[in-house]
């Protein structure tokens, strides 16, 4: 099933004739799409409060997925908005290259580094999750490198996991699909074929310890369906990397900040990384910012003694009006205690989502924090390629806004601030969109 799996397959879910809604056809290349199906079929959103968005027809939604898992705090929130406007007012941004910073980046580096479940962490900002990964990629070769170990190059991941999609994210895809057509695009990757310890550590022993120089993981795979850890899976991963001195990633761009409970998901499966890659609700996407923090061991080789250069950076790293977005948007995940919020209603989440399982056409329901994969029976799934986009579809119909995961999930991610009745609201509409296409198919 796996191999069939995309992050998103976004087909058109009407059969109205292809013209766009002001009747010119689109310029927008859409990321994640097939664009002869999606131009005449695009849903143009225009504004958004609290966990409802807009379209520019003046239909409200219910955004079940935090637009791309990342709107936490909510829209309209005016706090982030005059914070990046003070910002962007007395300076944009500046460069951050060799000597130069602005004051906000130093702080949103202080900030995210105390929040760090490791003591004394580095914060190297980027302008989203895929640059993140890129990131680390390279500062474990360059690591490697610095310790006189240059072979210790492979670097392991998941099956069904998501990375983005620049190069390191695209070749560490555990979702086939996503890299199909591009080739090979990093040398040294490698994928575990059984998502177990024991998958692990066959995988370690056939590349050798020696060779391979992390391991990477979302603590709940995301994109690839939403699948929460089996028991026991991230402490035995870290035993295995701590044995055999392997790196370990915590890919944290959906589950950083709340998401599942705690600041980070590593906090909750009870693990202790050496890098933590995160984007998303670090800004909530006010604003496009995501980064890489790093390890005390791991920054050692660069910052101490003779140091070491890390040719590596982007034109918007540490982005003067990201990092005042993401300063505005962690104050309120901290004075809201939002992580402690999405404990709170995990038990009624969960119900909620849980109550699906009794409807023909689902077979799984997985959550964790505020995070569900509501997955399809695969028979129904393999007689229709089409279900999950039906049910989306559906789901549109009735005032909810969702996306299919692959072809045999939907996903749910609301924004943190969701109240209880409107995870009442959000599963009944998710029903009534199966009912519909029960009914139609
Ligand atoms: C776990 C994970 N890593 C990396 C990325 C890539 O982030 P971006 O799309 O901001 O480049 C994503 C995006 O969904 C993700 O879920």
């Amino acid at each position: 099933m796996a191999d069939q799996l995309t992050t998103t397959d976004e087909r058109p879910l009407t059969a109205e004739p292809q013209v766009a809604a002001s009747g010119t056809d689109t310029r927008y290349w859409h990321p994640f799409a097939n664009m002869a199906k999606v131009r005449g079929h695009e849903l143009v959103v225009v504004s958004g409060k609290g966990c409802e968005v807009t379209d520019r027809d003046g239909r409200t939604y219910l955004d079940a997925t935090a637009a791309l898992w990342y709107c936490n705090v909510g829209y309209g929130r005016s706090q982030i908005v005059d914070a990046v406007t003070r910002q962007l007012s007395a300076l944009p941004a500046y460069s951050t290259f060799g000597p130069y910073v602005t004051d906000t980046t130093l702080k949103a580096a202080e900030r995210i580094a105390d929040l760090a479940p490791f003591p004394d962490a580095a914060v190297f900002l980027t302008s989203g999750g895929s640059d993140a990964v890129e990131t680390a990629g390279k500062l474990v070769r360059s690591y490697w490198s610095a310790l006189g170990q240059p072979h210790k190059r492979v670097i392991v991941g998941r099956p069904r996991a998501y990375h983005g999609m620049h190069a390191y994210g695209t070749s560490l895809a555990g979702i086939p699909a996503n890299r199909e057509d591009f080739g090979d695009m990093v040398a040294d990757v490698a994928h575990v074929a059984e998502d177990t310890v024991a998958g692990v550590e066959r995988e370690i022993e056939r590349i050798g310890a020696e060779n391979v120089g992390a391991f990477i993981g979302e603590p709940v795979i995301g994109a690839g369906g939403v699948v929460p850890p089996p028991d026991g899976y991230w402490e035995g991963v870290a035993d295995l990397c701590r044995r055999h001195d392997i790196l370990l990633i915590s890919d944290e761009v959906i589950c950083g900040f709340g998401r599942v409970g705690h600041g980070f998901g590593c906090q909750r499966y009870g693990f202790t990384p050496d890098m933590i890659t995160f984007a998303k609700g670090v800004t909530s996407g006010y604003m496009p910012l995501g980064g890489v923090i790093v390890s005390s061991r791991l920054k050692a080789p660069f910052w101490e003694g003779e140091g070491r250069w890390f040719r590596h950076g982007y034109t918007y790293s540490g982005h003067a009006g990201a990092c005042a977005a993401a300063l505005a948007n962690l104050d309120i995940v901290e004075s809201e205690g939002l992580a402690e919020r999405v404990r709170s209603l995990e038990p009624t989440f969960a119900d909620a989502a849980k109550s699906l399982l009794d409807h023909p056409l689902v077979a799984e329901v997985r959550t964790a924090g505020l995070l569900s994969g509501v997955e399809f029976d695969p028979e129904l799934v393999a007689a229709n390629a089409e279900l999950a986009n039906q049910v989306v579809g559906a789901c549109r119909s009735e005032g909810l806004l969702t996306r299919a995961l692959g072809l045999a999930a939907v996903q749910i991610s609301p924004a943190l601030v969701i109240q209880s009745h409107e995870i009442e609201r959000l599963f009944s509409m998710l029903r009534g969109a199966l009912d519909s296409v029960r009914r139609t198919s």
